[in-house]
């Protein structure tokens, strides 16, 4: 296995508008990302990732861009941005830039461009076309949007419709025009040139669509999903920008793949000719769900542990895995796979869970606190273009106000962009301004500041888990063999590396189980690396299991 740099690293992910305030306008911006580098780097992180920081109107919160090569006037500017890259390199940390290139802001230039007409250049960036049926007043086809109605919007003055998959202020760009793929090429150099480190590449899999745009088996929403997801072209692009920009620059890319499963992420990420270095991949997020977070399911641990366990078993060896519990597009995970009422216990756990296996861990914002979702109280309180199309799509299913409240507090991305918790000052210290978007009123107990003091804090485990993993390759470069997959209970799983081993331990459970020890393993014998509880009593082959307890034990 080849040692590279992101295989030993943490990345912490920054969704800059929740994360810190620095210029007292009620939004997060780079001035406050500045004050709050040396707080990442005591994380152990060794990579940040900003979610988008270009200008952007907004329809998506950063990812419907206006500009790719600058920033946002509400998170700072270039020479802003020169400063924390720089700050983040003087503390032996990477950034990541976040590239979405499946679809533009309609306020981007070349949109802008393209609604000239058919002979001007930039018509050809995205997919305009004409209305089907008899008067030409129906879409080109049946296509429906992931964020929002059908994916074809009508332009008048054009007399066509152009395609976005997502809201309709993202019109897809067209990647078969090879002068789209220039412009992507040179946004990547653009940002390379700066001294940037990479890109996290948004729904990389969705920029080829099939030709002649079919229509899709009919679904909910994203019908015709089938048709551009690993579409014909995709891996031939990403090879195409990989080689490009490869033989220039040392590069590291992670790509966003919705539904795609672990084998078909070794065609991405495996081999000598792979096109990204890992994929963020969705199935371990649908332990509680059915496809999207918004089909609340009962939480299955087994179908946790097999979605992980796939991942794991497919890629030791072959590829690399990117292990998230968290970010920008999914509630809280304590909220959902673990318990607020065991809010520490179950906190720590679920860190240990994922972060203990073979793979670069991501931290999102504010999880490392174990911030949790939000109670909102009425859905007019919430910003996301998701949330409102959810809200009409269960209307028309005849759920009531309060209904769909309820559900949106539990599922929406919304819960994980609140503004991070610093104090417990107004406004949790993340402004002194009214922020954009409400604060959870549990700050006052779940904050950075108070966390820092307390030793036993979710905060100072994650330091510490981080610490494990680095001192010891085991966490790094071990093979993975789980145990008891057929428990409802626990998740267990051991580590082997150069004649060590490890085992770690993780209860789901709220109550406390006895725990059979697998065979071959003496708890007695191995070193306790890490326990969410005070102590940690255990016989040889038997042991009770608090709610949410977890160990890590090496076996040198
Ligand atoms: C995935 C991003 O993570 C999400 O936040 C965004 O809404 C969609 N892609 C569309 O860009």
């Amino acid at each position: 296995m080849k040692n590279e740099w992101y295989k030993e690293a943490v990345i912490y992910q920054i969704w800059p508008r929740s994360f810190k305030d620095g210029n007292g306008d009620g939004i997060g911006d780079l001035h406050g990302v500045l004050e709050k580098l040396d707080y990442i780097k005591s994380l152990g992180a060794d990579a940040i990732w900003f979610s988008p920081l270009y200008p952007s109107p907004n329809a998506d919160y950063g990812y419907d861009i206006a500009d790719y090569k600058n920033i946002s006037p509400d998170y700072g500017d270039l020479d802003l941005f020169k400063q924390v890259l720089d700050g983040a390199h003087e503390r032996g940390m990477k950034v990541l830039m976040d590239l979405v290139v499946n679809h533009t802001s309609i306020d981007h230039q070349w949109f802008q461009e393209s609604l000239k007409g058919k002979d001007n250049p930039y018509h050809d960036y995205y997919f305009w076309r004409k209305g089907k049926g008899k008067d030409g007043k129906k879409p080109p086809n049946n296509w429906l949007s992931c964020f929002e109605g059908g994916a074809w919007e009508y332009n008048k003055d054009l007399d066509e419709y152009y395609l976005h998959v997502f809201a309709k202020g993202q019109p897809d760009l067209n990647m078969d025009n090879p002068k789209v793929r220039d412009e992507v090429k040179s946004i990547m150099r653009f940002w390379l040139d700066m001294g940037v480190d990479g890109f996290r590449e948004d729904v990389i899999t969705y920029i080829s669509k099939k030709e002649g745009l079919p229509n899709g088996f009919p679904l909910p929403i994203a019908t015709g999903v089938e048709h551009y997801n690993k579409g014909p072209h995709c891996h031939e692009y990403l090879t195409e920008f990989r080689q490009d920009i490869m033989k220039d620059y040392d590069c590291f890319m992670v790509g966003e793949s919705p539904m795609t499963n672990s084998k078909d992420a070794l065609k991405y990420t495996a081999g000598e000719d792979k096109v990204l270095d890992m994929m963020i991949s969705f199935d371990h997020m649908q332990a509680d769900c059915l496809v999207t977070d918004t089909i609340v399911t009962p939480f299955s641990l087994k179908k946790l542990k097999k979605a992980f366990t796939n991942w794991q078993n497919d890629l030791y060896g072959r590829s690399w895995n990117a292990l998230y519990i968290e970010n920008h597009d999914h509630p809280r995970v304590i909220s959902r796979y673990g318990s607020e009422k065991f809010w520490k216990e179950s906190g720590k756990m679920l860190a240990t869970m994922c972060y203990m296996q073979c793979g670069t861990p991501f931290v999102y914002q504010g999880q490392e606190i174990g911030m949790v979702n939000n109670h909102l109280t009425s859905v007019d309180q919430f910003k996301d273009v998701v949330t409102f199309n959810n809200e009409k799509l269960f209307k028309k299913l005849g759920f009531s106000d309060s209904a769909y409240l309820k559900i949106a507090n539990r599922t929406s991305r919304e819960n994980a962009r609140t503004p991070v918790q610093w104090d417990k000052s107004k406004y949790a210290g993340f402004s002194t301004a009214e922020p954009w978007f409400s604060v959870n009123p549990n700050y006052t107990d779940i904050n950075v500041k108070q966390q820092e003091k307390d030793k036993d804090s979710i905060l100072n485990y994650y330091r510490k888990l981080f610490k494990v993993r680095k001192e010891n390759k085991i966490f790094i470069y071990g093979d993975y063999k789980e145990h008891m997959h057929e428990s409802k209970d626990f998740y267990v799983y051991e580590r082997n590396y150069e004649g060590k081993k490890a085992l770690v331990i993780c209860s789901f459970a709220d109550e406390t189980k006895t725990f059979r020890v697998p065979a071959g393993f003496d708890l007695t014998k191995g070193k306790l690396l890490l326990q969410n509880y005070k102590d940690a009593p255990a016989r040889a082959n038997i042991c009770p299991l608090r709610p949410y307890e977890a160990r890590v034990y090496l076996f040198e």
